[in-house]
């Protein structure tokens, strides 16, 4: 539950949080139970996963606080919200939901699978903010962005490592994760890809260097 429960912290100040992809309903449940949230929208756009929601958040006793609704993304919502969670999907899949047209909140909470460095390089070009980024592992890597609209370009640099988290001490073993990754590729990559590995490599030991 360290995943949930760091997604969770990030939605302190959000009146009514609209998270899209809810499955179980647990993040819902933790940040009603912290007082994190007031309300919450599940949003899914299955129904047997918003069905599962549904009974976790009753049985948690807080289904007077939620409303569900089945939606691809913010498509079918047609509620206010001040503040959208996106959490366990791919990369190209909250990409697509981000550009979808809706009501902008103040704030994102949005955690992809894959491809890190590939999203923060859409958001730089898409008009999105990165104003916290976080990282958590529970068995893997989670990586955790707060975003607003606003727009930021970000350099390759700051793609790879992150505007924010490179300055954090807490990345450092992610940082770590991602050197002995980029080492093994290196063994059997073309030229022209190990000399990018060589320059992230660069990147990431700098950073970790300035924190030991
Ligand atoms: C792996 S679960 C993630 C559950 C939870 N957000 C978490 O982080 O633990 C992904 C959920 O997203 C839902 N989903 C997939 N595409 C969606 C879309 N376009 N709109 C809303 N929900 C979607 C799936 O039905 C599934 O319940």
């Amino acid at each position: 539950m360290k995943r949930i429960e760091a997604l969770s912290k990030h939605t302190k100040g959000i009146h009514t949080l609209l998270d899209i992809g809810t499955d179980h309903g647990y993040l819902l449940i933790d940040a009603l139970h912290h007082g994190y949230i007031k309300k919450g929208i599940a949003a899914d756009i299955n129904l047997l996963p918003l069905k599962n929601a549904e009974k976790n958040i009753k049985a948690a006793g807080l289904d007077h606080l939620v409303e569900f609704k089945l939606s691809d993304g913010f498509l079918q919502i047609d509620i206010d919200y001040d503040g959208v969670l996106i959490a366990g999907m791919g990369m190209h899949l909250v990409k697509s939901i981000l550009l979808q047209p809706h009501k902008r909140p103040l704030k994102y909470i949005v955690s992809v699978h894959t491809h890190i460095d590939q999203f923060r390089a859409f958001l730089s070009e898409s008009g999105f903010m990165i104003i916290d980024e976080t990282v958590v592992f529970e068995r893997f890597y989670y990586v955790i962005f707060t975003l607003i609209h606003k727009q930021d370009t970000l350099s390759e640099k700051d793609i790879y490592l992150g505007p924010l988290l490179q300055h954090k001490k807490e990345a450092v073993p992610y940082y770590r994760h991602l050197l002995s990754i980029n080492e093994k590729i290196m063994e059997v990559a073309p030229v022209k890809k190990r000399k990018l590995l060589e320059i992230q490599n660069n990147w990431l030991q700098d950073t970790i260097n300035r924190f030991i």
